[in-house]
C-alpha cells in the first residue's frame, strides 16, 4: 500500500478509543478516534478514512445509524465499516452485515484478532481499488480500440467507394454527354422537318399534294407524328439532362480531398448526396428542402458529403422502417446561419418522419458500432464517423426525437469564409 492507511475509530468510550488506538498505532497505521458520531460523520466527509471502526452501543446515534447514513452517501459508502462491541451487548450481527458492515470485533480487544481482521480488511479495499484502476483502464482500451477500428473501416470503405463513385462518374460522362450532344442537333434537324409535317397535316387543295403525300398524309397523320416527335426529344434530353447531373453528383460526391480543406457550397454538397440516396427514396419519402441563406465555407467537402449520407441514409432507413409508411412521409433539411458567443455557425437540421428514437437507446446512437439494426443491415458506424466529422470541423450536433414521431438531427459547423 501506497501511503499510510488512515483509520477512523469511534466510540464514545475514552479508555475503548484510547485501546484501539494504541494498538493500531503501534502497527504504523495513523488513528483518528472520535468519542462523538456526529462529530465523525462530519470528518468522515471532510476527508474520508480507508477504514472505520465503530461502536455500537452510542448515547445520541447509535453505530447502525452512522453505519447507515455512510451507505447512503455514494461518495463514502465503499469505505469499510467495522463494527466493535462488548460482550455484554448482544450483537445483531445480522443487522450489522446487512447495514453494510463487513465485520465485527468484540471488547475486550484481543491485539491479534484487532490487527488481522483491520489488515485483511484493508488489504481487500487495495485490492478492489487496483481492480477498479484496472478495469477502468481496459474500458478506455477497448473504447479507444473500437474508435481505431472503427475509423480503420470507414475509411477503407469510403475510399474504395470513392474510387469506385469516380470511376463510374467518368466511365458514364462520355457517353452520356454524347447521348445529350446527340439529342440536341437531332432536335435541331427535325425542327427543320416540323413545319413542311405542319404544312402536309393543313394542306387540303388536292391539285396541291401529289400522290406521294396523300399517302403518306393517310398513313401516317401528320399532326399526331408532329407531337410524338416533340414529346420524344423532349423526354430523351431530359433524360440526358438528369443523367448529366447524377454523374455530376457523383463526381462532387467522390471527391478525393480528404486531407484539404476547400471552400465549398453546402447546398450542392447535399444535393450531390441526394441524388446517390434518390432510387432509394423516390416515391414513399418526399424530400423537403428549406435552404437559407449561407455563404460557402472552408471545410473538408468530401466529409462533409459523408455526414450528410450518414444522417440522410438513417432518415430513409426510418421512415422505411415504419410497419405502414403514411403518404406524407418526409424527410426536411433545413439550413441557415446561426451567431453563438460572437461566432457564426452554419446550421443543418435533418428531420424524417420515422419512429424515432427510444429513450433507452439514445445514449448509446454515437457509440460506434451500437446498431438497432438487422445484423448484416447496420454497422452502427454511422453516426460515431458522423460525429468524428463534425468535430473535425470544431462543430458539435444535437438530437431531437419524440417517439412516434420523428427524429431531428441537428448539426452545427463553424462558418470559416476565409
Ligand atoms: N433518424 C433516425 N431515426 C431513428 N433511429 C435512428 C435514426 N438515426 C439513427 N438511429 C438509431 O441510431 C442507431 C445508430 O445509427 P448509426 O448510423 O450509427 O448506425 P446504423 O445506421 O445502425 O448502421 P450504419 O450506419 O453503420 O450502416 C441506429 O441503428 C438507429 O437505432
Ligand atoms: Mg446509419
Amino acid at each position: 500500500m501506497g501511503k499510510t492507511p488512515n483509520i477512523m475509530v469511534i466510540d464514545d468510550t475514552a479508555t475503548n478509543l484510547a485501546v484501539v488506538e494504541d494498538i493500531l498505532a503501534k502497527q504504523g497505521y495513523e488513528v483518528r478516534p472520535f468519542p462523538k458520531a456526529a462529530m465523525a460523520l462530519r470528518a468522515v466527509f471532510n476527508d474520508p478514512p480507508d477504514l472505520i471502526l465503530l461502536d455500537i452501543m452510542m448515547p445520541e446515534m447509535d453505530g447502525y445509524e452512522v453505519c447507515t447514513r455512510l451507505k447512503a452517501d455514494k461518495t463514502v459508502r465503499d469505505i469499510p465499516v467495522i463494527f466493535m462491541s462488548a460482550l455484554t451487548e448482544t450483537i445483531d450481527k445480522v443487522k450489522a452485515f446487512s447495514l453494510g458492515g463487513v465485520d465485527y470485533i468484540t471488547k475486550p480487544f484481543h491485539v491479534d484478532e484487532v490487527l488481522a481482521r483491520v489488515n485483511t480488511h484493508l488489504k481487500l479495499m487495495q485490492y478492489r481499488t487496483d481492480m477498479e484502476i484496472k478495469n477502468r483502464e481496459l474500458e478506455r482500451t477497448l473504447s479507444e480500440l473500437k474508435d481505431a477500428q472503427s475509423k480503420l473501416v470507414q475509411s477503407e470503405k469510403m475510399a474504395s467507394l470513392g474510387v469506385l463513385t469516380a470511376g463510374i462518374a467518368h466511365e458514364i460522362n462520355n457517353p452520356i454527354n454524347f447521348i445529350n450532344a446527340s439529342a440536341r442537333a437531332l432536335k435541331k434537324k427535325l425542327g427543320k422537318i416540323i413545319p413542311l409535317l405542319e404544312r402536309i397535316d393543313k394542306e387540303t387543295a388536292e391539285e396541291k399534294i401529289s400522290p406521294i403525300i396523300r399517302q403518306f398524309k393517310e398513313d401516317t397523320e401528320p399532326g399526331a407524328l408532329i407531337s410524338a416527335i416533340n414529346e420524344l426529344t423532349s423526354n430523351i434530353n431530359s433524360g440526358a439532362e438528369r443523367s448529366i447531373q447524377i454523374v455530376k453528383g457523383l463526381r462532387t460526391f467522390s471527391r478525393l480531398d480528404e486531407a484539404e480543406k476547400k471552400k465549398a457550397d453546402i447546398h450542392q454538397n447535399m444535393d450531390s448526396t441526394l441524388i446517390l440516396l434518390h432510387s432509394q427514396y423516390q416515391n414513399i419519402i418526399s424530400v423537403r428542402k428549406e435552404y437559407g441563406e449561407i455563404p460557402d465555407i472552408i471545410c473538408y467537402p468530401g466529409k462533409l458529403n459523408q455526414l450528410f449520407l450518414n444522417i440522410l441514409r438513417n432518415a430513409v432507413d426510418a421512415v422505411k422502417s415504419k410497419k405502414e409508411p403514411g403518404n406524407d412521409e418526409s424527410i426536411r433539411i433545413r439550413t441557415d446561419l446561426i451567431h453563438q458567443e460572437g461566432k457564426e455557425y452554419v446550421r443543418v437540421e435533418i428531420s424524417d418522419t420515422g419512429p424515432g428514437i427510444p429513450e433507452e437507446i439514445r445514449d448509446r446512437i454515437f457509440d460506434p458500432f451500437f446498431t438497432s439494426k438487422d445484423v448484416g443491415s447496420g454497422t452502427g458506424l454511422g453516426l460515431s464517423i458522423s460525429l468524428a466529422i463534425i468535430e473535425s470541423h470544431g462543430g458539435w450536433i444535437d438530437v431531437k426525437s419524440e417517439v412516434g414521431k420523428g427524429a431531428c438531427f441537428t448539426i452545427y459547423i463553424p462558418s470559416e469564409t476565409s
